[in-house]
């Protein structure tokens, strides 16, 4: 194995320097954060299975014209990315009250909304990811009214195709953050999705039962997170080979 620049080390994740210009290896580890940093854990063979469902969600999504930075896995815990500029603002779509939105409106967990909310956050872990509006994004430009208007509709048309796929094996996609980079071609640029699309980052409630079957097991202390992302995960089909033994995956140098 070579030995790779470490770019960027995140919270759930590490980016380092890519085999060929432009592009990234991003590798997932089994760490969670919640509560802006507050609260810290390990749930053991989540890396394996967000690097899986991340892989398999960007796939699906790339089919349908939704333009991303997933090249492809490389090994257990590890993709291959395309490198982009990333625009820092976290872009949530809400279809039920839950989380955050619960608690500022008052609005009971589990209310469906009259129709899917976008909400915009500034990516800033010292001032604790402040919720902003359109107003702030263009004054500050983090983000121009047309790369906005792109990541607005990307959003959801990500939100139409994985609520569908997500009822197809019985769970309610109840919310979800994207993260978006700009990716450029000699003077052309292109908005696409970027970061990852996993347990960790939307909330997945079973249809039947309402069980929680995402990062608020952890956030909540209910227990069987892991077991939950592993549901997940052999919902859509994509276990991987191995199951639960091959969870430590490879290490990775540095
Ligand atoms: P919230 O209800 O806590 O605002 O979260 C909304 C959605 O965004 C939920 O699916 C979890 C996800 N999320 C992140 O991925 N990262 C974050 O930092 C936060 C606050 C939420
Ligand atoms: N991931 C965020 C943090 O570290 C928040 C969350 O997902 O609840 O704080």
């Amino acid at each position: 194995m070579t030995r790779r620049r470490r770019l960027y080390d995140g919270k759930a994740k590490t980016l380092f320097e890519g085999p060929e210009p432009g592009t990234l290896v991003q590798y997932f580890k089994d760490d969670a954060t919640a509560f802006n940093n507050q609260k810290h854990g390990v749930i053991t063979g989540k890396g394996v299975l967000n690097n899986r469902i991340s892989e398999y969600l960007m796939e699906r999504l790339g089919e349908v014209g939704v333009p991303t930075h997933f090249i492809r896995r490389l090994n257990m815990r590890e993709q291959l990315v395309r490198e982009v500029e990333i625009i820092p603002i976290e872009v949530v779509v809400r279809n039920v009250a839950a989380g955050g939105f619960a608690k500022r409106f008052g609005t009971k967990e589990g209310t469906q909304l009259p129709r899917s909310i976008v909400e915009y956050y500034y990516k800033s872990d010292e001032l604790g990811d402040p919720m902003i509006t359109e107003e702030h994004i263009t004054a500050f430009g983090w983000a121009s009214p047309q790369d906005l208007d792109d990541m607005v509709a990307l959003a959801l048309r990500i939100n139409d195709f994985m609520s569908g796929l997500f009822l197809g094996i019985g769970l309610k996609l109840v919310d979800f953050k994207v993260e978006f980079g700009r990716l450029w071609n000699q003077d052309e640029m292109r908005i696409i999705l970027a970061d990852e699309l996993s347990p960790d980052n939307m909330r997945l409630w079973d249809i039947e039962t309402n069980e929680k079957m995402d990062k608020d097991r952890f956030r909540q202390d209910l227990g069987n997170v892991a077991e939950a992302y592993q549901e997940v995960a052999r919902r859509l089909g994509i276990l991987p080979e191995g199951g639960p033994v091959d969870f430590k995956g490879p290490k990775v140098l540095q």
